[in-house]
């Protein structure tokens, strides 16, 4: 007996240095891999993008329809007062956007358009919180702690001293301004025009300060040990390529197949780049496969428009079968989504080729 329980002392004592010692690798490896730095390259782009030539255009036309004309001809009535006189030349017309400050309306349209961006398409908030203030990505001690900092110019927000290449690093990189990974996962990202990533900071700029200081991301033991046997990468690395240009304006906001195409960099991240579904390689383990969205007996072949605006908004498909998670989380990006974009996004994913479901 006393020979048994010194053999199971042996044996526990064994067990436990081994765990011990595996985490106590994990724990350096996952921290050497964290201390890692990166080199990204260095952008530049203005925020907001000065209106477009068409766009002064547009504007010129708007205010002259509003405008009198100041070059009418003579009425009878001046010839007549002028007796005789020679009639003075009419004086130039003043321009017609004399007085219009161009640079707070560009202002004010990127911030629009960087609010519709993302409400409708990139979900900043879903992390940093609907104000920028702060917010969780993953809040679980055995797992990891990874809160969204704060991005407001209050106490705590850290891009009051950003530049746009620390923007383009944290956003379209995973790469903080410190060089090291970012927590963030910026896949989704990678193919941001500049105009966009503008349009957002133009818009993250217009939210009131607010005081918060938010914790750094900690991993817990499951992430540690995910993280140093690599099944939890960076997005940083994931993305690999840290040289590539971006393109700096997005398709013009059309019901095209190109506008289409770039909408749906967003869907990639689960249906894959080919669009064929399949299990999430990057997701939480619970989410179904992702829906072939080929034109595929298996997948969209015989939908129409409206079939496809209802599965994204409603979450229904034509039978009125129940769409599952995580599409729910698409939905609210759906109904945010202008007409354009939705008939966009279809035209394309009516493009695609016919393939069967992803493995
Ligand atoms: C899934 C959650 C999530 C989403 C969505 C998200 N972020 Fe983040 N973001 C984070 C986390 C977590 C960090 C902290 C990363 C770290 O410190 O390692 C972060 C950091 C940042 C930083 C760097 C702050 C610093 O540490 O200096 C910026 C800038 C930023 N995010 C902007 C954005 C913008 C813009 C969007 C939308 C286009 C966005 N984020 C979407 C989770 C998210
Ligand atoms: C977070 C992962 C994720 C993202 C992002 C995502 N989807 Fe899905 N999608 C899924 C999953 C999983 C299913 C299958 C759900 C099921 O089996 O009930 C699905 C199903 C669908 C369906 C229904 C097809 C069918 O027969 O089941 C459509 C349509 C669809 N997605 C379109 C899109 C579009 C368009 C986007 C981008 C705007 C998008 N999804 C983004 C995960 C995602």
């Amino acid at each position: 007996m006393k020979k048994a329980l010194k053999w199971l002392g042996i044996v526990v004592a064994v067990l436990l240095v081994g765990v011990l010692g595996f985490y106590g690798w994990a724990t350096s490896t996952a921290s050497a891999l964290g201390e890692r730095t990166l080199e990204s390259h260095e952008v530049d782009f203005p925020v907001p993008f000065p209106l477009t030539d068409e766009e002064v255009e547009v504007l010129r036309a708007e205010r002259l329809a509003v405008r009198p004309s100041d070059s009418e001809p003579p009425t009878t009535e001046e010839y007549a007062a002028a007796e005789g006189e020679p009639v003075p030349a009419p004086a130039p017309a003043p321009d017609p956007l004399e007085g219009v400050d161009l640079d707070a309306l560009a202002l004010e349209r990127a911030v629009a358009r960087g609010e519709h961006l993302v409400n409708a398409r990139y979900g900043c908030t879903e992390c940093h919180g609907a104000d920028f203030s702060g917010g969780e990505m993953i809040n679980d001690a055995a797992f990891a702690i990874i809160l969204g900092p704060n991005l407001t110019a209050g106490e705590g927000g850290l891009v009051a001293d950003y530049d746009m290449a620390d923007w383009d690093r944290s956003v379209r990189h995973g790469i903080l301004p410190s060089g090291r990974q970012s927590a963030m996962p910026s896949g989704d990202y990678v193919l941001m025009t500049d105009r966009e990533l503008s349009d957002i900071i133009a818009y993250i700029g217009s939210m009131d300060p607010v005081d918060n200081v938010v914790l750094a991301p900690t991993l817990g033991p499951v992430a540690t040990i995910l993280t140093a046997l690599g099944k939890f990468p960076f997005s940083a690395d994931l993305i690999g390529e840290h040289r590539h240009d971006h393109v700096a304006n997005p398709p013009e906001a059309e019901p095209t197949v190109e506008f289409g195409r770039h909408l749906a960099g967003v869907c990639t991240g689960c249906h894959r780049e080919d669009f064929t579904g399949g299990p999430i390689a990057a997701g939480d383990p619970s989410w179904f496969p992702a829906a072939n969205l080929t034109n595929h007996e298996d997948g969209l072949a015989g939908w129409t428009y409206d079939d496809f605006v209802t599965s994204l908004r409603e979450l229904r498909r034509p039978d009125g079968s129940e769409i599952r998670p995580p599409m729910a989380l698409i939905a609210p990006y759906a109904a945010e989504m202008t007409d354009t974009e939705m008939q966009a996004l279809w035209a394309f994913i009516e493009s695609l080729e016919a393939q069967p479901t992803g493995l």
